[in-house]
């Protein structure tokens, strides 16, 4: 069957703020997000600054763009300023927490069996360099409540663990953790705690205050949707003199006044384009000002719109909703029918997920994970997303 036969479904009220291809009906926000209009307009302004005076931008007056951008998410995560530091990405803050950790032979460093491959392989590497041991939680997937999460981790730690790096939204299987417990048991027990929130910010409130991890780092250009290269990293006060930045630049000794150490070294890795960060605050605000409930309201929607979409695929597909909704925000992974699951996989991308996008200009991931390995699909809601979006990938997925 051909797609002339689906009708398009109409665009969300909201999806007028994106530039989004017209042709394509955009189901992934999760894995690079996607930036506003207006943020974008900023951000070329921005960059017309940089370019028509390099120096004025760049040096002279950054930390006068820089700093009210970094007070601003401080507000919208709950931290100190002091605390903070943009970073492009949560892997480099990642890799900067792990890299600058000095370990011992024997020490280990805990994960989960859900952590994100390029996390998972910082991880790796940390301790084939320190003659330590990874030691991989095994959380259940399907799962029926929070505590198998807690359960599955605490279960692992050792007295030799010295960090649990842990996803607060996980990548594939997009489960919330329960960090707040997670965090408190293992700091009771002595070990540090790396949060990855790549997902976290715009999809959830955050209040890093409460939380209290050790390090905590997340994308901002996912669920905030500012540009890309958007992306923090807060460290507890008591560890930031041991943490270095993924680049090493002039920082280390050249203090700025009003400056902690920790910010002189991450605030300039070399030139760079920062006008993804300066857009930090607008894009906070822009977002949060699109309905009258403000950020709350963003959350609430977008959950309620990828819980009917999870409803639909796994009522028309009969398969079980693998987790609670109570654990999901605005992302979910439905298994695919049995009829998809013997397909062997067929390159970068399965040939499914590529035959979506062709034929019917659906762009949405099919994930493979799991123990035996299964596939499953993963589906985000936005703002510019609707029902009648998840209507016409059930039908165009009936068709494949
Ligand atoms: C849990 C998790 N961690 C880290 C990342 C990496 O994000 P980035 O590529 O922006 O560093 C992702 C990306 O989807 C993710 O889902």
């Amino acid at each position: 069957m051909t797609s002339q036969r689906l009708v398009r479904p109409e665009p969300s009220e909201f999806s007028h703020h994106w530039q989004l291809a017209p042709r394509t009906v955009f189901l992934n926000h999760g894995s690079f997000g996607a930036c506003p209009r207006l943020i974008l307009k900023l951000q070329w302004e921005l960059r017309t600054s940089m370019e028509a005076e390099p120096v004025q931008f760049l040096w002279r007056h950054y930390e006068d763009r820089l700093e009210p951008a970094r007070q601003e998410l401080a507000r919208f995560i709950g931290a100190e300023s002091k605390d903070l530091v943009f970073v492009t990405n949560a892997t480099s803050g990642v890799n900067a927490v792990l890299r600058s950790l000095h370990l011992q032979p024997g020490d280990e460093l805990l994960t989960t069996n859900l952590d994100y491959n390029a996390c998972h392989n910082v991880l790796e590497e940390t301790a084939r360099a320190a003659g330590a041991k990874v030691v991989v939680a095994n959380v259940p997937f399907p799962l029926k409540s929070a505590d198998e999460i807690t359960a599955a981790i605490l279960e692992v730690v050792t007295p030799r663990t010295r960090l649990a790096l842990l996803d607060h939204v996980t990548s594939n299987s997009a489960v919330i953790f329960p960090i707040e417990i997670i965090i408190r048991e293992l700091t009771t027990r002595g070990v540090d705690t790396l949060i990855d929130g790549a997902h976290a910010p715009g999809m959830l409130s955050l209040n890093l205050r409460a939380l209290n991890p050790t390090y905590y780092t997340a994308n901002l250009h996912k669920w905030v949707c500012a540009p890309k290269g958007a992306a923090f990293l807060y460290v507890r006060e008591d560890k930031q003199s041991q943490v270095q930045p993924a680049i090493i630049s002039h920082g280390n000794n050249r203090p700025r006044p009003g400056f902690t150490p920790f910010q002189d070294r991450f605030d300039w890795a070399g030139t760079f384009d920062p006008s993804a960060w300066f857009c930090v605050g607008e894009a906070i605000r822009f977002m949060g000002g699109l309905l009258p409930g403000g950020w709350p309201e963003v959350y609430q929607r977008n959950h309620d719109l990828v819980m009917a979409a999870r409803r639909l695929l796994c009522e028309r597909w009969q398969v079980e909703p693998p987790c609670p909704e109570s654990l999901l925000g605005s992302l979910a992974a439905i298994p695919l029918p049995e009829r998809f699951q013997s397909l062997t996989p067929s390159g970068k991308i399965d040939a499914e997920q590529l035959r979506l996008y062709d034929e019917f200009g659906i762009e949405v991931p099919f994930n493979r994970f799991g123990q035996p390995e299964r596939r499953w699909l993963r589906i985000s809601a936005q703002l510019y997303n609707s029902t009648a979006d998840y209507e016409y990938l059930a039908a165009a997925l009936d068709r494949l």
